[in-house]
């Protein structure tokens, strides 16, 4: 067991030398707040298997809510040239993402699509009209998840338009809650040979003509 542990973790420090960055550990909140969680990044063999069943069509921008040190946003953007924004809370976590934007940009000049960090709450991003995938790998509380998704349904009524959200190992209550909410689960990505029955992905669509229909009918 302590074994297999070493392998996984020496292919992820392999797989983070690719791209050029730091992305392996975990960070606790120094001060225990019981809305925000710490820093793990999605594991790379999740990444790989996202990539190879949702292929990021009709994405024109992702946003990584809790990013951490970026691994995500470096790992999408260098394999889809999707342009990518990171929002994470914690400071020193941020900086780190920081180091790493400067790494992996030495190495990727040749993608235009652009690469952003911002530090604060997930909750005060302001959400962009082009922005139209949201990434989740349990960053905070379900009332911290409400108050973003309402956020991200105030920028589609403004900017009409379809949505993904992109759900990593979810919990039961981000689920209950969307279910409360316009948005409908359109795929579930079981990660192949997983024991963990949390490990997986689950795809929410906000679809906008669809939308427009149950209003008109109701
Ligand atoms: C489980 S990690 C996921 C990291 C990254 N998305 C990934 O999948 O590799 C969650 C991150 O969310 C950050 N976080 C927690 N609460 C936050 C908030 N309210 N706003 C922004 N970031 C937050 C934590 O500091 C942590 O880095």
């Amino acid at each position: 067991m302590g074994g297999m542990k070493w392998n996984i973790f020496a292919g992820e420090k392999r797989q983070d030398g690719l791209l050029g960055i730091r992305t392996v550990g975990t960070r606790d909140w120094e001060d225990s707040n019981i809305h925000y969680n710490r820093y793990e990044p999605t594991p790379y063999k999740a990444l790989d298997v996202l990539s190879e069943n949702y292929k990021f069509e009709n994405i024109n921008k992702v946003v990584d809510f809790g990013c951490g040190r970026g691994r995500v946003v470096f790992y999408l953007h260098n394999r889809f040239h999707l342009p990518m924004t990171g929002i994470e809370a914690n400071l020193r976590t941020y900086e780190e993402a920081l180091e790493n934007l400067e790494m992996y940009r030495s190495k990727s000049k040749h993608i235009t699509a652009s690469v952003e960090f911002k530090h604060g709450l997930a909750q005060n991003y302001k959400i962009g009209k082009e922005d139209n995938c949201f990434y989740f790998f349990n960053p905070f509380s379900v009332h911290i998840f409400r108050k973003v998704v309402q956020n991200i349904l105030r920028s589609v009524e403004k900017d009409k338009r379809t949505v993904d959200l992109i759900l990593y190992y979810p919990t039961r209550e981000y689920e209950d809650f969307l279910n409360t909410t316009p948005f409908t689960p359109v795929r579930e990505i079981r990660i192949p040979g997983a024991t963990d029955e949390k490990d997986k992905f689950i795809i929410y669509r906000f679809k906008e003509a669809l939308e427009r229909i149950r209003l008109a009918l109701t």
